[in-house]
């Protein structure tokens, strides 16, 4: 059994569920304690005392700590990442490379820790000194998704913990073994008792004690729009701070003087890799009329070479979705499509692996209009929707014209047309002939319009959510 773990203890919860093997749902990866509000609360309370003696840490005790679980992450990454794929699906491939990242991201932190720095300002009034500095915000509640379980995570904890705030984690219901997994390397890492809590369960009860605690000083949420804008209410409400990353309708644009085998990749990658379980997939390609066929005839032709599988076979490129809700969603999404009248070209179905798991087919839809819903809705699966356009201008106006602004990529030979669409593109994140998902670690991630709320993610940027600033004025007497 696979407990909570509450200011310094592992604690049973209520409940139990779990954690099933989307590639084979008869393989149980083992049993998660479910918590109650009650449990949240005593974990919010656990952090708020151990709040006061935490912040106060020294820079080199947090790097200390930080440091010591990227090494360990790091250095068993293999078995995470392999945990990664039992329980969430992707590769083994990206699953290592993920369970490497999180190793990464703490060690990146550990740095932070030591670089966290202020500015002095002359007053404008004589002999004043004015200082700007920035102190840990206190404690945060981090509710995290099921597709990236242990990278966004890692990337919630590690700054947390480096700006001196104690956490309270909610992982995802259906994946919830790497946060456990990091949990419990985390418990050896030396942090006092209370600065870090797991506490596993439903979200509509954890996650929203937690999103409800006046001693939860602010909320960094991955996940879905409408549970997003949801916590966004309450939490503003009640005067928290809140940073939000949810959906995406990421376009990629493919010009007439793209390299076509390189665009072909890119699109490949960014819009089927992961099972297209990323809110940064290529959902949109839009692609101008004089590459349009040539570039459908080599994307075809490549995903037909595509083996969809259970992950963790050295041969698979696509895994399966996470749930059969997940897997129906996409299913819904091709019947969508086809009743708006676009051209269904491959996929589509849900695939035969080679056990029993939640396949689906890498699915391409062409002759598709940029009004339709599988153009405008995220439905977060291995399927891509072509768009013809006449030139740069008609592709930069569709790419824009949606809801969402995550990530934007475009593949063209030419410097004017990648600089004019980095500068023009309503996206928080741009790539120029590279995949619009897969994103370095040490930088800031996040989006505009309905993807994002908030400061950045990552990167030095993380501060500006994990910490609270003050001004101090002194005369010196
Ligand atoms: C990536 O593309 O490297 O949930 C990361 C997601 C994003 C993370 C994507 N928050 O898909």
């Amino acid at each position: 059994m696979h407990k909570n773990f509450i200011g310094g203890a592992w604690v049973e919860g209520i409940g139990i569920s779990h954690n099933v093997n989307p590639a084979n749902f008869e393989e149980i990866i083992g049993e998660y304690s479910q918590g109650d509000s009650g449990q949240a609360l005593s974990a919010i309370s656990s952090a708020r005392d151990a709040f006061p003696t935490w912040s106060q840490s020294t820079p080199q005790q947090r790097f200390d700590i930080l440091d010591r679980i990227g090494s360990e992450i790091l250095a068993r990454k293999e078995e995470l990442g392999r945990l990664l794929t039992r329980e969430e699906g992707k590769t083994l491939v990206e699953g290592i490379g993920e369970a490497n990242r999180a190793g990464a991201i703490f060690k990146f932190f550990a740095g932070e820790a030591l670089r966290l720095s202020g500015e002095q300002v002359a007053s404008v009034r004589p002999d004043v000194i004015v200082d700007v500095t920035r102190e840990p915000l206190g404690v945060v509640g981090l509710i995290t998704p099921w597709n990236f379980p242990i990278a966004i995570p890692a990337w919630k904890i590690a700054p947390a913990l480096a700006y001196g705030n104690c956490v309270i984690i909610k992982p995802a219901d259906i994946a919830p073994g790497c946060v456990w997994a990091l949990t419990e390397i985390i418990s050896r890492s030396g942090l006092p008792d209370g600065v870090f809590n797991l506490v596993m369960g439903p979200g509509s009860v954890v996650g929203q004690t937690i999103a409800e605690s006046n001693d939860v000083d602010a909320i960094s949420f991955t996940g879905s729009t409408g549970v997003g804008t949801h916590l966004r209410r309450t939490v503003t409400d009640r005067g928290g701070r809140v940073q939000l990353e949810m959906g995406g309708k990421n376009p990629l644009v493919v010009l007439d003087d793209a390299n076509l085998e390189a665009a072909v990749e890119c699109a490949l990658n960014g819009a089927f890799f992961s099972t297209g379980q990323r809110c940064t997939a290529s959902s949109r390609l839009i692609v101008t009329e004089g590459i349009h066929d040539r570039f459908i005839a080599a994307l075809h032709k490549r995903m037909e070479e595509l083996t969809v599988g259970d992950g963790l076979d050295p041969s698979t490129d696509i895994g399966p979705a996470v749930s059969q809700a997940q897997k129906e969603q996409v299913l819904e999404y091709v019947r969508i499509g086809e009743s708006e009248g676009a051209r269904l070209l491959l996929g589509g179905t849900s695939a035969s692996g080679p056990s029993n798991g939640h396949y689906v087919m890498p699915t391409l839809f062409v002759d598709t209009h940029p009004d339709m819903r599988i153009n405008q809705e995220e439905i977060f699966g291995p399927v891509a929707c072509v768009i013809k356009v006449r030139d740069f201008e008609h592709a930069l106006e569709v790419a824009n014209a949606v809801e969402f602004g995550l990530t934007a990529g475009i593949c063209t030979g030419s410097l004017k047309a990648a600089s004019d669409f980095k500068r023009r593109v309503h996206a928080g994140m741009v790539m120029v002939n590279l995949p619009t998902a897969g994103v370095d670690y040490h930088v800031a991630f996040g989006g505009r319009k309905a993807s994002s709320y908030g400061p950045r993610e990552q990167g030095s940027y993380a501060r500006e959510f994990y910490t609270i600033v003050k001004t101090a004025y002194t005369l010196p007497m």
